[in-house]
C-alpha cells in the first residue's frame, strides 16, 4: 500500500482511507491521478443523481456579524466593509421572484446578526413554508444554541450549512480570534445532525497555515461525520484582512478534492463554490465535471450583493446571477448537464445509513 495509484484505488473502493494515506494522496496529487479520481467520482454520481444539478438560491440576508474570523472581509473588525441587513419581507421577496425562476431551495446565508432572533426567523421560515410547500428552507447563519437551532428546525427549515473550517484545533486557532472555538463548532454540528437536519459542513483550500497533514484531517473528519452537504472553496484574501498578501488557493487542489470527497460519500450534496468560479474562469464547470453537483447563484437584491464580500472579486455577475439562470443552463447544458427544479434532497443510501 504504498504507491500512490494504490491509495487512490483504495479510496475508490472502499470509500474510507486514514489520515497518513489521505496526506499521500494530497501530497502526491498530479493530472494524471486527478484524472482517475475525476472518472471514478463522475461515475459515482452518476449513479446516485444522473446528469442532475440542484440550484440553490442564495440570499445573503445580512453582513453584519459579531465574530472576527481572520481571513473574513465581513468580519465584525472590519471598519470598511458597508454594512447592510435585508428586512424579512426583502428576504420573501427575493424568495418569490426565486420561485419563479425555477428555484425549490432558499438558502438564508448572513453574518451573525443579533437582531435575526429566533422570533423573527421562526416567522420567517413558517412563512416562506407556507407560501412554498414544495420547497426547502437551508439557512446559513453561523453558530447559535441548540435551543435555537431545535426551534428554527420546528418552524419548518430543512438544511443548516456551517462550514467546520479546519478539523485541525491548532490551524482553526490561527484563523479565528480567541473567543471562538474548534470544539464549539463541532458541537453545533452534532446538535444540527441530531435534531434532524440535512448538515452542511467544509472548509477552505489554501487557507494560511494550512498544510496537507491539515487537509487530510478535513477528509477524515468528513468520512466520519457523513454530512449531507460538503462545501469546499479556495480560500482568497480579502484586503482588509491580515492575510491580504496571501495566495489564493489552488482551483485544481479544490477539484481534486471534490472528487475525493465524491469518492468517500457518493450521496453528498457537493456545490461548485463561487469562490472556485472566482479563482478560475469556468472554475464552476470544473468543479461539476469533478463530482459536485448543486451551484448556488445568488438572489440576493442588488444592492446588497456587492457589500456581502467575503473575499475580493467575489463574482456576482453571469451564472452567479440567479437572474441569469438560463446562462448557467445553456452552459451546463454544454457540458452534458441539466438543471433540474427541484428541492433536491439528499438521496438516503443504505450502505450511508447503515449503522
Ligand atoms: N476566502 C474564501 N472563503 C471564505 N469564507 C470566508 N472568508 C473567505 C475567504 N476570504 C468562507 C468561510 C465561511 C463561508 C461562508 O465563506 O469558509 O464559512
Amino acid at each position: 500500500m504504498n504507491s500512490i495509484f494504490d491509495i487512490a484505488e483504495k479510496l475508490v473502493k472502499s470509500s474510507s482511507l486514514n489520515v497518513d494515506e489521505y496526506e499521500k494522496l494530497i501530497d502526491g496529487f498530479n493530472p494524471e491521478i486527478a484524472e482517475y479520481l475525476k472518472i471514478e467520482a463522475v461515475k459515482k454520481r452518476r449513479s446516485v443523481y444522473g446528469n442532475q444539478v440542484f440550484i440553490r438560491g442564495l440570499i445573503e440576508i445580512s453582513n453584519i456579524c459579531k465574530n472576527n474570523c481572520l481571513y473574513c472581509g465581513i468580519r465584525g473588525g472590519n471598519g470598511n466593509c458597508q454594512r447592510y441587513r435585508l428586512s424579512p419581507q426583502e428576504i420573501l421577496s427575493a424568495c418569490i421572484s426565486g420561485y419563479e425562476l425555477g428555484f425549490r431551495t432558499f438558502v438564508m446565508q448572513g453574518g451573525e446578526d443579533g437582531f435575526y432572533t429566533d422570533e423573527i426567523l421562526c416567522e420567517l421560515i413558517g412563512e416562506i413554508k407556507k407560501r412554498f410547500p414544495d420547497c426547502a428552507v437551508t439557512l446559513s447563519l453561523g453558530e447559535r444554541s441548540r435551543e435555537s437551532y431545535q426551534r428554527l428546525f420546528d418552524a419548518g427549515a430543512d438544511r443548516y450549512l456551517l462550514r467546520h473550517e479546519t478539523a485541525d484545533e491548532e490551524l482553526y486557532g490561527k484563523l479565528h480570534p480567541e473567543n471562538m472555538s474548534l470544539e464549539n463548532r463541532m458541537e453545533c454540528l452534532k446538535n444540527l445532525k441530531e435534531i434532524g437536519y440535512q448538515v452542511g459542513c467544509g472548509f477552505m483550500v489554501g487557507a494560511p497555515c494550512q498544510t496537507t497533514r491539515h487537509i487530510a484531517k478535513d477528509l477524515k473528519f468528513i468520512e466520519e461525520f457523513k454530512p449531507d452537504m460538503c462545501g469546499i472553496g479556495p480560500f482568497v484574501p480579502h484586503k482588509d484582512t491580515i492575510f491580504k498578501n496571501e495566495k489564493a488557493g489552488s482551483a485544481d487542489l479544490t477539484c481534486y478534492l471534490l472528487s475525493i470527497v465524491r469518492l468517500i460519500h457518493p450521496n453528498i450534496l457537493l456545490p461548485a463554490t463561487t469562490a472556485l468560479g472566482t479563482v478560475e474562469n469556468d472554475g464552476r464547470e470544473k468543479g461539476i465535471l469533478s463530482g459536485a453537483n448543486v451551484v448556488m447563484p445568488n438572489l440576493s437584491p442588488e444592492s446588497a450583493r456587492k457589500k456581502y464580500e467575503l473575499y475580493n472579486n467575489k463574482l456576482n455577475t453571469g451564472v452567479e446571477n440567479a437572474f441569469h439562470i438560463a446562462e448557467l443552463k445553456k452552459k451546463m447544458e454544454g457540458i452534458g448537464y441539466e438543471v433540474v427544479v427541484a428541492k433536491g434532497d439528499v438521496v438516503a443510501s443504505p450502505q450511508r445509513y447503515k449503522s
